[in-house]
């Protein structure tokens, strides 16, 4: 296999290039990331010499640089994480979510297609694999599952972009017979989690001592996966997924947002330096003003790819949450780089209000 990975020195597409290059398997591997704020090579430093491996800076919107690494590379997988990820991000600014999301997606499909179809050709074993979020179903009650067959009902931006790309990516293997699989995952934690994302930023404030941004009530319900447990799923649907099928990918593992919140507090008051006066961490939660447009529930039925591809999560959340706050206390150093960046402007511009609003001391980040 010779694969482009998009967005490999992401949170995803990170773990995925290490389990790659740490499994036996017999590949090359070229990461095509454009290093956003999201984009961190110091993910992936150790692994850098190895000679599997090549990274390119660039961006997916350029076709020339895609199209040079499919020659150059005789790319014949890839599996696409880049993309804005951020919910409050999109909110506050979606046009770049529709650049890279839609326009990124698009062009490498087209690059995708004049290589591997143009002339006539036959596509073979060759495969794309867009890798996207059970966020495009919209929101779910109290009970009920997103399925395959779901339809879209995407709304936020960010969800908006990733619904756009997938049906790009289906038009594409229905109209021009491009061999594409989707996978449509909740939400990831694990290491190297950039912290403005609910779990690592938890974790980041309370080990100093900071104010704990829940939004709303705290109800609403997301269904946990451990980042490692993701990326096994997509290796398993680029090696025997059904071309032209969807998988849903989730952890069976739902949680109140208040529930994870407090679970951290009480994991790090256990393993963590105890904070001044040994207060509880709980007692950092501050219940902030809402999200627009908030969506309530999100739950996977991941039935398909468990009956069809023998895919199961392995990592339970009480043994994903405790290894991932572990790696954040034994990682100070990758998380006080990203700390002492533009991450304190995002902070500020994401928090100051809401914090300030409910009372809050203090909206300063942790760092
Ligand atoms: P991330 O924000 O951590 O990483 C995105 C990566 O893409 C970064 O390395 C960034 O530099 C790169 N990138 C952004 N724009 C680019 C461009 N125009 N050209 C090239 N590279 C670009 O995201 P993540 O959490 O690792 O998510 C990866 C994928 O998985 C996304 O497609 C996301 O929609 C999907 N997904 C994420 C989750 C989750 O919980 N994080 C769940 C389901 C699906
Ligand atoms: P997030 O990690 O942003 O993922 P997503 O919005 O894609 O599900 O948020 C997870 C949940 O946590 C979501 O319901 C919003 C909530 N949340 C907070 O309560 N406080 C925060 O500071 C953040 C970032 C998220």
């Amino acid at each position: 296999m010779n694969i482009l990975v998009t967005g490999g020195c992401g949170f995803i597409g990170s773990n995925f290039v290490r389990l790659l290059l740490e499994s036996d398997r017999s590949f090359r591997l070229v990461n095509l990331d454009k290093l956003t704020y999201a984009g961190n090579l110091g993910n992936l430093a150790d692994l850098s010499g190895d000679p599997r491996y090549r990274f390119v800076k660039g961006d997916i919107c350029d076709r020339e640089v895609v199209d040079r690494i499919i020659a150059e590379e005789s790319i014949d997988r890839i599996v696409h994480f880049a993309a804005e990820s951020h919910v409050d991000r999109s909110i506050d600014g979606p046009a770049e979510f529709v650049r890279t999301n839609v326009v990124g997606t698009f062009t490498l499909l087209e690059a995708a297609r004049s290589a591997w179809l143009g002339g006539g050709k036959d596509a073979g074993e060759r495969r794309f694999l867009h890798v996207s979020t059970d966020e495009v179903y919209g929101s779910l009650g109290e009970t009920g599952y997103f399925t395959e067959t779901t339809p879209y009902d995407p709304r936020s931006p960010y969800s908006a972009s990733k619904a756009s790309s997938d049906h790009l990516v289906s038009a594409y293997c229905h109209t021009y017979a491009l061999p594409v699989l989707i996978t449509n995952c909740s939400n990831n934690y694990g290491p190297h989690h950039f912290p403005e994302k609910l779990i690592p930023l938890i974790i980041l404030n309370a080990l100093k001592g900071q104010e704990l941004p829940v939004y709303g009530d705290g109800s609403n319900v997301r269904d946990w996966l451990y980042v490692a447990d993701h990326c096994r799923a997509i290796l398993t649907v680029l090696e025997r997924g059904v071309v032209g099928e969807t998988y849903n990918i989730g952890g069976n593992s739902e949680k109140r947002n208040l529930e994870v919140v407090e679970t951290v507090c009480d994991i790090l008051d256990e393993v963590a330096p105890p904070l001044s006066g040994n207060a509880p961490r709980r007692s950092l939660i501050r219940f902030v003003k809402d999200r627009p447009g908030h969506d309530q529930r999100y739950a996977i039925d991941a039935g398909k790819i468990r009956n069809d591809l023998g895919w199961t999560p392995e990592v339970t959340f009480e043994e994903g949450i405790r290894r991932t706050i572990d790696w954040y206390l034994a990682n100070p150093e990758w998380s006080a780089a990203i700390l002492s960046g533009s991450y304190q402007d995002y902070y500020s511009s994401m928090y100051s209000e809401r914090l300030q609003e409910r009372g809050g001391e203090s909206a300063a980040p942790a760092g």
